[in-house]
């Protein structure tokens, strides 16, 4: 009994203690980091504030001071003689390395994070950050064993030279990673945070540091590149603008259509990109020949924020429509093989077209040579859900049919309420081309729309053949601009100079008749 007791008291309480104190107060640090954590959280501090950063730098040496003190107090407890000398001299150096980490690493953060970033907002490349606390600790390393353990330290300076070309070659694309690097942060081409493309990699930049740079991609793709790599490739750091970055697009169109009519429609489906800026605006450059066609560079910006490819995703699918509407082909080098005669496609789609326009009521009531007249003028135009047909206050003549989809009528703001939504069989643009006067709403595709377009000139024709047409649509007119008016709840009187626009002031049928004598005055209707 006295031998086992004492085997206890001089070993295994030793031990015991000396493994349990840690277990213990390593479980309490962890509680208290985690309260702390929340503690910052609920302040509102971000990932960038410096008692989170000063909170993770201190955390494991926190800890490890904390389990070194534990295991010298065990063995401290423990009965004289039970632990080896040299576990005790072990626990010691031990408890001074850990306290040299956490006063090390509590200094570092103190000189990084708040003193350069948050008061000289200067940002220290992490490549320098991680290259002086080697350097530091190594130091100090060194200084403690010559002095304070009295190691000599000179073979280790002076190691072989064999020794140094053979640790010099296993280390060949390490020591290039860190030269690289090193040189990469001096004059860095890139911030933290930029969008950079570097060989086929695109991506934000989220970490660089002694070995490679991180980027990650638009759909969240990490890319790890060795900075060996990134110093032989070409950079191109697409955040030149601090909060914008810019995109370019390129495009081989067909040689039948002009320059100038390439630039408009492009500039026009960027313009129908909400996210993509105004100012700077974006530009279209001509890149050179190809075999089967033209090559158009589009350079556009948007705001750092906007995912690039939701937004490029917009401006692709955009350039289709556009290009679609006005005509422009994509050509691509295949051999197209017509089977069918021209002629047979031609009198299919006047069919379909004729179709259509039964469909449509004010034009139900035309004769066949009316409605086939009208079918060889019509043009088709498709519009994708989101896209701007007509914008309020814009000039335009031109008059639509809806033939398959749905678009909204907005009077101002296109985040507001529509104050119509028009269907397949409808029409609308019937309001600057009877009275000439600029667009008096906003007209958006709620979804993909084919759209049959009529031109004045088309309109003015059919209008002389079949003047009652102006009976209908004028009532129409003055029906919507009586909806108008209540919706925007404007008084009368502010109308009232414009009688010929909206017959304000006097009843719907007066209002009618005011603008049918316009109409009928501006086709030169007899
Ligand atoms: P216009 O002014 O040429 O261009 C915008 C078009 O929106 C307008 O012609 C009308 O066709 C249409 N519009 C305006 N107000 C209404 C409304 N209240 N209801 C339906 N369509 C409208």
């Amino acid at each position: 009994m006295e031998t086992w007791f004492t085997l206890w008291k001089t070993s295994i309480h030793a031990w015991l203690s000396a493994a349990l104190m840690p277990v213990l107060i390593v479980t309490l640090g962890a509680v208290v980091w985690r309260w702390s954590l929340r503690v910052l959280a609920a302040r509102g501090a971000d990932e960038n504030s410096f008692w989170k950063k000063l909170l993770e730098a201190i955390a494991l040496p926190g800890y490890l001071v904390i389990g070194a003190t534990a295991i010298k107090v065990g063995f401290e407890m423990a009965a004289p003689g039970s632990i080896p000398q040299k576990w005790l001299v072990g626990s010691n150096l031990l408890v001074i390395f850990a306290l040299v980490l956490l006063l090390g690493e509590a200094l570092f953060t103190l000189a990084i994070d708040f003193y350069l970033r948050q008061r000289h907002a200067t940002e220290v490349p992490s490549i320098f950050q991680q290259l002086s606390k080697v350097s530091v600790y190594g130091l100090f390393a060194l200084s403690f064993l010559s002095t304070t353990l009295k190691v000599d330290i000179t073979p280790l300076l002076t190691t072989s030279a064999v020794v140094t070309m053979v640790v010099g070659f296993a280390l060949q694309d390490v020591l290039g990673n860190l030269f690289s690097g090193i040189s990469v942060h001096i004059s860095p081409p890139f911030r933290i945070g930029d969008w950079i493309k570097v060989g086929d990699f695109f991506g934000r930049v989220v970490e660089s540091n002694w070995r490679a740079t991180t980027l990650r991609s638009a759909d969240r793709d990490t890319f790890i590149l060795p900075n060996n790599d990134i110093a032989k490739k070409d950079i191109v750091n697409m955040s030149q603008r601090p909060g914008f970055l810019y995109n370019d697009f390129s495009i081989g169109l067909s040689y039948e259509a002009s320059p100038d009519q390439v630039r408009r429609s492009l500039l026009g489906a960027c313009g129908q990109v909400r996210e993509i800026c105004r100012s700077p605006a974006p530009r279209v450059y001509m890149e050179g020949f190809q075999d089967f066609s033209i090559t158009y560079r589009i350079r556009y910006w948007f705001k750092d924020g906007h995912s690039p490819l939701a937004v490029r995703d917009q401006l692709t699918s955009r350039i289709w429509y556009r290009l679609k509407r006005d005509g422009i082909t994509i050509p691509f080098p295949i051999r197209e093989v017509n089977i069918h005669p021209e002629k047979d496609q031609k009198a299919e789609m006047i069919d379909r077209r004729l179709a259509l326009l039964s469909e449509v009521d004010f034009l139900r009531e035309l004769e066949r040579p009316h409605r086939v007249f009208l079918a060889t003028r019509l043009k088709e135009y498709w519009y994708e859900a989101g896209e701007t047909i007509v914008q309020k206050g814009s000039t335009g003549t031109d008059f639509f049919l809806i033939d398959r989809g749905r678009v909204s009528v907005f009077l101002d703001d296109e985040a507001a309420s529509p104050v119509a939504e028009l269907a397949s069989g409808q029409f609308f643009g019937e309001m600057s081309l009877l009275t000439g006067e600029p667009r008096t709403a906003t007209v958006r595709a709620e979804a993909e729309t084919l759209l049959v377009v009529l031109s004045q000139e088309v309109m003015s024709t059919l209008l002389r053949e079949k003047p009652d047409l102006a009976n209908l649509l004028s009532s129409v007119l003055a029906d919507r601009n009586a909806k108008n008016r209540a919706a925007q709840d404007r008084p009368p009187a502010a109308e009232a100079d414009r009688p010929a626009r909206s017959g304000g002031g006097v009843d719907d049928e007066q209002a009618s008749s005011l603008l049918l004598d316009r109409i009928r005055r501006f086709f030169r209707l007899s």
